[in-house]
């Protein structure tokens, strides 16, 4: 079948199934482009929470499709991938993080949302990269254990005045781009804004001009009048960015920006999966009830 044909069967099996087609930004530009609904991380789990469709279709990796089984248990969550896994999300496990949790009793455990619906469900509350510093600072305690990732957690730690007990989790993406690379192309490009993700390495996160998440460089790159961005973070943002700024250049900070696991959906995949209504991601109800409550404490906060 042609690329075009697949969309076509895929547009007419999300009506068929009144199923919603939701994207993360980092998917291939193909799977943007017919998605109904692109985001990121926090976007996407508040469109989960609030749309009326009877099936969401999630293109994005596992972590993601089980915040949408928790935050809509009567629907239908298919994964067109189940090998889509986030490797940072695996850097934590329950028993890991409850012994983390013994070692600082009464301390709140801020739970980044690239983690397992077992580890939201012993967490306190969750954070996306858009609001981990509004989450973080909103708590009335003094300390804060942050988990799983350790480069967003000294970056938010840099915004707040809490002590930080952080886990030794990162994304093996990001963490690849390195400090010396960004120096060089900024040196190359002195007219150029460095904008990066948070979950990048602190030492390439003090080279930007401002750090924050995939959707917040759309906005950031939109309302800039710079005409030229080097770019720190998965590849797949680059298909936006150059879609509603034709006017400006982007320059992906390294080739190895390339998350294996948000590349692996691909349109057939999203077919066979409308076809067959598999895989389901379904969250059991003894994980999902303390789950959802750490993803509702973090909805609850407002988005800026
Ligand atoms: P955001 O889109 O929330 O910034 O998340 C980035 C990410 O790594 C998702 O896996
Ligand atoms: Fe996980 Fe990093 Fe891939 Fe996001 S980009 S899914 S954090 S490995």
């Amino acid at each position: 079948m042609q690329a075009e044909d697949i969309k076509q069967e895929i547009r007419r099996l999300l009506a068929e199934r009144n199923a919603v087609l939701l994207a993360h930004n980092y998917m291939r530009d193909e799977v943007q482009e017919i998605a109904d609904i692109t985001g990121d991380s926090l976007g996407l789990s508040q469109e989960a929470a609030k749309t009326n469709a009877e099936v969401i279709v999630f293109c994005g990796v596992h972590f993601m499709a089980e915040s949408a089984s928790i935050l809509s248990p009567g629907k239908t969550v298919l994964l067109p991938r189940l090998d889509a896994g986030c490797p940072m999300a695996d850097m934590v496990t329950v028993e890991g993080l409850l012994e983390l949790k013994a070692k600082h009793p009464g301390v709140p455990v801020v739970t980044y949302v690239n983690s397992s619906a077992a580890v939201k469900a012993v967490s306190d509350i969750c954070c996306t990269s858009a609001n981990a510093v509004k989450v973080v600072n909103s708590l009335p305690d003094r300390e804060v254990i942050f988990v799983p990732d350790r480069n967003l957690g000294q970056f938010v730690a840099k915004q707040s005045d809490k002590t930080f007990h952080y886990w030794d989790g990162y994304c093996p993406t990001h963490e690849r781009l390195k400090a010396d690379v960004v120096a060089r192309l900024k040196e190359q490009h002195p007219d150029a804004l460095f904008v990066c993700h948070p979950e990048c390495n602190p030492s390439v996160v003090a080279l930007a001009d401002h750090a924050c998440s995939t959707s917040g460089m759309y906005d950031f790159c939109r309302r800039s009048p710079a005409k030229r961005f080097i770019i720190g973070t998965e590849a797949g943002i680059l298909y936006r960015l150059r879609q509603e700024n034709p006017d400006k250049e982007f320059i992906l900070a390294s080739p190895a920006l390339v998350c294996p696991n948000m590349k692996l959906t691909s349109l057939e995949d999203i077919l066979e999966a409308l076809t067959t209504m598999a895989p389901v991601v379904k969250v059991p109800e003894e994980i999902r009830v303390p789950a959802k409550r750490a993803l509702d404490r973090m909805i609850a906060i407002p988005r800026d």
